[in-house]
């Protein structure tokens, strides 16, 4: 069947099996590997991705129900690497082989979307089910904290300066 979509904010079409996963789609049929296989049974959040700025798991996600939908990969997370997520999972070297990572960033970024500012139980519940066998969590943990500052930082750094009398 024929699908159009978005991807990274590109028109894409794709003509493939309605039951293909979206995984397969992005990795096989538009090149995109940076989004990985764990399971496949929606357990390990390695293929995680963003469906319309939530995230989600593309292993079990049939490319029939991606019609006009917008989807966010890794790759599109930043194509610089600049996202503020990016930098402090540089910073505080997070990954150990890597592989589980692109999908941590993507449940992160949907985090921060909704939550400026996540406690340490807000993490976990939101990261509990992005497996890492590397047991990264601590510096996963650190690096959402540290991000969620970079963020706060570069919008007041853009936010317009206030004017003697109070007014902006
Ligand atoms: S590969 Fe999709 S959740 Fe594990
Ligand atoms: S860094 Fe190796 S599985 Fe997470």
């Amino acid at each position: 069947m024929k699908v159009s979509f978005k991807v990274n904010g590109q028109p894409r079409t794709v003509d493939v099996p309605g039951d293909m996963p979206l995984l397969w789609t992005l990795r096989d049929t538009l090149g995109l590997k940076g989004t990985k296989f764990g399971c496949g049974l929606s357990q390990c959040g390695a293929c995680t991705v963003h469906f319309s700025g939530t995230a989600m798991r593309s292993c079990m996600t049939p490319i029939s129900s991606c019609q006009g939908a917008d989807i966010t990969t890794i790759e599109g997370l930043s194509p610089d690497g600049t996202h503020a997520l990016q930098r402090a999972w540089e910073e505080l070297d997070v990954p150990q082989c890597g592989y589980c990572q692109a999908g941590q960033l993507m449940s992160a970024s949907s985090l921060l979307a909704k939550n400026a500012h996540p406690t340490d139980a807000e993490i976990d519940d939101a990261m509990n089910e992005n497996l890492c066998r590397c047991a990264t969590y601590p510096r996963i943990r650190q690096a959402i904290h540290l991000a969620a500052e970079l963020k706060a930082q570069s919008v007041q750094a853009g936010a317009p300066k206030a004017m003697k009398g109070g007014k902006p």
